[in-house]
């Protein structure tokens, strides 16, 4: 019996050895202490030792088998100290590495230039006002003084829901639905979205953007339209940029005008931008026609109003030398976050 237990202590030390992760320990205490292991089996052949032998045989057995499991919990203790540390230190972070980076939106530059003439002209006294893209034929068209065969009401350029009802075709549709339920003195801008049945291309669009202005008030005249457009042209592009008016028509306006500033590209000279003009048109605009007034109960011989559009992605064409209209529309990352000023 002491022979077996000496040889089993032997390979017991020689199994121990080559261990080294705390599974292949638990292996080994299964295979030495387990029911069907070499310790239980030797307390098994206790029964056909001698008698009087019987008690130091069985304290041998006991003693090996606690001298066993000692040894094995003081393994599995380093071995889990180990193997702590290298999962700590697989873990562990690194605060020298680069954070990740956040993608955060920001606002489409058409929506930045917007904004950008919004609070221009809010400085100048004026207040926003919103209408609706989907609009009746009376305030897109005949409120505003278009002769029932005017070309601009023809399908081609503007997109019918119903025979009453359309896209508006620009933000003017704003200036009846403002006047005919407020009384002057007005200074209103309505900026938004317009919709026109063109070809799209590098200069035109289905779908544009644009802001109108105009104010009504007694004793409104030309100088107020000057000043208040130069004012604002001042601000956005730069000041004292040179303008030119044009006689123009709109039906609404009487007289009505195009208003050009001079190139900013080339400063006049003639460039591609300019058509070689020196002169880029920027606004349509004019005195408020008196049938207009007329239509929403505003007495002509009191009041006087002047009123402009403006496209909102031309300026921002011009101002940040954008060469194709399309590009507003392709919501490419690449292109929107350029402008992050706001
Ligand atoms: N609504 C015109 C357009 O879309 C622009 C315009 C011209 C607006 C003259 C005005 C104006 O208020 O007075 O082409």
């Amino acid at each position: 019996m002491q022979q077996e237990i000496v040889s089993l202590r032997q390979q017991f030390q020689s199994d121990l050895k080559p261990v080294n992760t705390s599974a292949d320990l638990e292996s080994v205490k299964v295979k030495y202490l387990g029911k069907k292991g070499p310790v239980q089996n030797l307390m098994k052949l206790l029964k056909d030792v001698p008698a009087e032998q019987r008690p130091e045989a069985g304290k041998w057995i006991n003693d090996l088998k606690e001298e066993i499991s000692e040894t094995l919990s003081a393994k599995l203790h380093q071995l889990i100290n180990v193997e702590e540390k290298s999962q700590l230190s697989k873990e562990k972070i690194d605060i020298s590495l680069p954070g990740r980076r956040h993608f955060s939106g920001r606002k489409h530059i058409v929506t930045q230039t917007m904004d950008e003439i919004i609070d221009i002209m809010i400085g100048l006294g004026f207040s926003v006002q919103y209408g609706p893209e989907i609009d009746s034929e009376y305030y897109n068209f005949e409120a505003l003084n278009f002769a029932p065969d005017h070309p601009a009401r023809d399908m081609q350029d503007t997109f019918y829901i119903s025979p009453q009802t359309l896209l508006r075709t620009h933000t003017s549709n704003v200036q009846a639905r403002v006047m005919e339920t407020n009384p002057p003195p007005l200074r209103i801008i309505s900026p938004g979205t317009a919709y026109r049945n063109e070809d799209i291309t590098a200069r035109s669009h289905v779908m544009f953007h644009q802001i109108e202005a105009f104010y009504v008030d007694e004793n409104v005249s030309f100088a107020d339209l000057f000043s208040t457009m130069q004012a604002f042209l001042d601000k956005f592009f730069e000041p004292g940029i040179p303008t030119r008016y044009r006689p123009s028509y709109f039906p609404f306006v009487e007289p009505g005008l195009e208003v050009d500033i001079r190139c900013i590209s080339c400063n006049g000279q003639g460039c591609m931008l300019c058509k070689h003009t020196g002169w880029l048109e920027i606004a349509g605009a004019g005195m408020i026609h008196p049938e207009v007034l007329k239509n929403c109960n505003i007495d002509p011989e009191k009041f006087s109003g002047f009123a402009w559009g403006m496209g909102i992605e031309r300026p921002a064409i011009l101002k940040y030398g954008i060469n194709d209209i399309r590009i507003f529309m392709e919501n490419d990352v690449r292109f929107l976050s350029q402008f992050h000023k706001f």
